[in-house]
């Protein structure tokens, strides 16, 4: 398939890399220039784009930016084709995304994603660290392989992005639609705790909404003072801190 990913950081490099290994035709763009991008987004093959062009053409465009930077690339979500599949990784943290303008926490942050670009949204690879992203990948039938939500409103586009996270090496697990989507962001029992497959239903459904943004600020307070007191912070760390403050 012919793929754009706008943002190369730790999450758009490693999705390049993993798709263009799987023989897909893919473009990735920062902010900042095609010379900028990073030799191991390109090492399978990807090529380095500007942000107006990862989206010609293409029959998928994953988006993978902070939150409080998709405004500024609409104008090329909007430039994809109409058919095209938009696929989003973002999560939002208000300590790192300061007050969004007309984002309000109670909207599921893809719907509002949805609404800012105007056209339908998968979210998929929200919910993974980079590090466990990076480290776990494993082939479709390991026991152990860790499970990747997702959600959409059209069963076409969920199906796809489905399909795109088990060629990056996931299970990929059906979470719905996007109105149900806080069932996988920040602060919910699934997010970034490498569940497997056969977990995930029963987390997907412990989650409490009211709680979500509540155990969300916990982690990233207790992280920081881990951080400040010279602790130090790796994947099994995260994975930790997060099954015992979200589940
Ligand atoms: N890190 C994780 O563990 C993780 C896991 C799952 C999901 N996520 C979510 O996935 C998203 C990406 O995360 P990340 O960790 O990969 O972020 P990151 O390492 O900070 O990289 C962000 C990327 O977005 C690009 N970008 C920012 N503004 C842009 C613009 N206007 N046009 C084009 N590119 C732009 C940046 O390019 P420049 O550097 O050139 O500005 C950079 O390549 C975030 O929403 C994050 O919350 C992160």
């Amino acid at each position: 398939m012919k793929i754009g990913i706008i943002g190369a950081g730790s999450i758009g490099s490693t999705i390049a890399r993993r798709l263009s290994r799987q023989g897909h035709d893919v473009a990735i763009a920062n902010s900042r220039g095609p010379e900028t991008i990073s030799a191991a987004a390109l090492s399978a093959g990807a090529r380095a784009v500007t942000a107006a062009e990862a989206s010609r053409g293409v029959e998928v465009l994953i988006v993978s930016v902070p939150m409080n930077r998709n405004p500024d690339i609409a104008v090329h979500v909007g430039a994809a084709p109409a058919d095209a599949v938009v696929i989003d990784t973002s999560n939002y943290y208000p300590m790192r995304d300061g007050a969004m303008r007309a984002f309000d926490e109670g909207q599921p942050e893809s719907v509002w994603l949805s609404e800012l670009f105007g056209r339908p949204v998968a979210k998929a690879w929200n919910a993974i660290t980079s590090q466990s992203f990076d480290g776990k990948a494993t082939k479709s039938g390991d026991p152990h392989r860790v499970a990747i939500p997702v959600a959409a409103d059209l069963d076409a586009h969920r199906a796809l992005a489905m399909s795109l996270v088990e060629e990056t090496g996931f299970d990929a697990v059906d979470a719905g639609v996007l109105a149900d989507s806080w069932r996988q962001q920040p602060g919910a029992p699934v997010y970034c705790t490498d569940r497997r497959r056969d977990e995930m239903p029963r987390w997907l459904a412990a989650a409490d909404r009211t709680r979500v943004p509540e155990r969300r600020d916990l982690a990233m307070e207790a992280i920081g003072e881990y951080i400040a007191a010279g602790g130090h912070v790796d994947g099994k760390f995260l994975v930790a801190i997060n099954r015992a403050c979200y589940s």
